[in-house]
């Protein structure tokens, strides 16, 4: 087994892809709701290629946007993990904590704790010094997760999307910092919210 092959949260196991979670991740990925701050929402073909993307993380660097699973259920409902972004910006080489949940999920507080699992676990066994976070300005959903986990925006940080063209409503996007030295008990990570 991979380190960060399995995280366990209260509610939340946060693991490997499995072959299964495919078509619920598409379904996931065809919602407009769940896909407002991005672009598009993705055909089948394009959300498989996210996993393979995802699995070949994995594979190449031991850890990786996990599969987000509930204890209770079994249900698989969305990612939550630490990722290498592969565009260039100020920002990077950096390692990012990201999340998508399927909508009848958000609201109960899943994408927070399963971040502070990822969180803890990248500084404490991955030894990471710093993580970002990034996302488009309006989607405040997101940023509020990151504010939750106590990371912190500068706006002197602020950043226009590569990948997406001038003009484009998304382009500009914030992002978020967490430093290992600053994230002991201050951190939020091991706190209530
Ligand atoms: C972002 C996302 C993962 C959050 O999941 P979640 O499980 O609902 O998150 P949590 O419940 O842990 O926290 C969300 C917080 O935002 C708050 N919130 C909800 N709607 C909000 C809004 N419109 N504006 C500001 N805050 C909002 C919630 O009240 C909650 O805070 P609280 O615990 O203080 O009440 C989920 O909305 C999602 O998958 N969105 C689509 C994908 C996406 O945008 N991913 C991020 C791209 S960078």
């Amino acid at each position: 087994m991979e380190l960060e092959e399995v995280l366990r949260t209260e509610r939340l196991i946060l693991r490997r892809w499995r072959a299964a979670d495919r078509e619920l991740f598409a379904m996931m990925n065809a919602d407009p709701k769940v896909m407002e701050y991005f672009p598009a929402v993705l055909s089948r073909a394009e959300s498989n290629t996210l996993v393979d993307w995802v699995e070949r993380h994995f594979a190449e660097r031991g850890f990786g946007p996990s599969a987000a699973e509930l204890k209770d259920s079994g249900e698989f409902i969305g990612f939550i993990g630490l990722s290498v972004p592969r565009f260039e910006a100020a920002f990077t080489p950096c390692v990012e904590i990201g999340w998508r949940l399927a909508a009848e999920y958000w609201g109960r507080g899943l994408a927070t704790e399963g971040a502070r699992a990822v969180v803890e676990h990248a500084f404490s066994e991955l030894a990471l010094k710093e993580i970002v976070s990034f996302t488009t300005v309006g989607n405040s959903r997101s940023r509020h997760v990151m504010e939750k986990l106590r990371m912190t925006h500068d706006a002197a940080d602020d950043f226009d999307h590569p990948s997406l063209p001038a003009g484009h409503a998304l382009r500009r996007h914030v992002l978020y910092r967490l430093r290992r030295d600053s994230a002991s008990d201050k951190s939020g990570v091991h706190g209530t919210s």
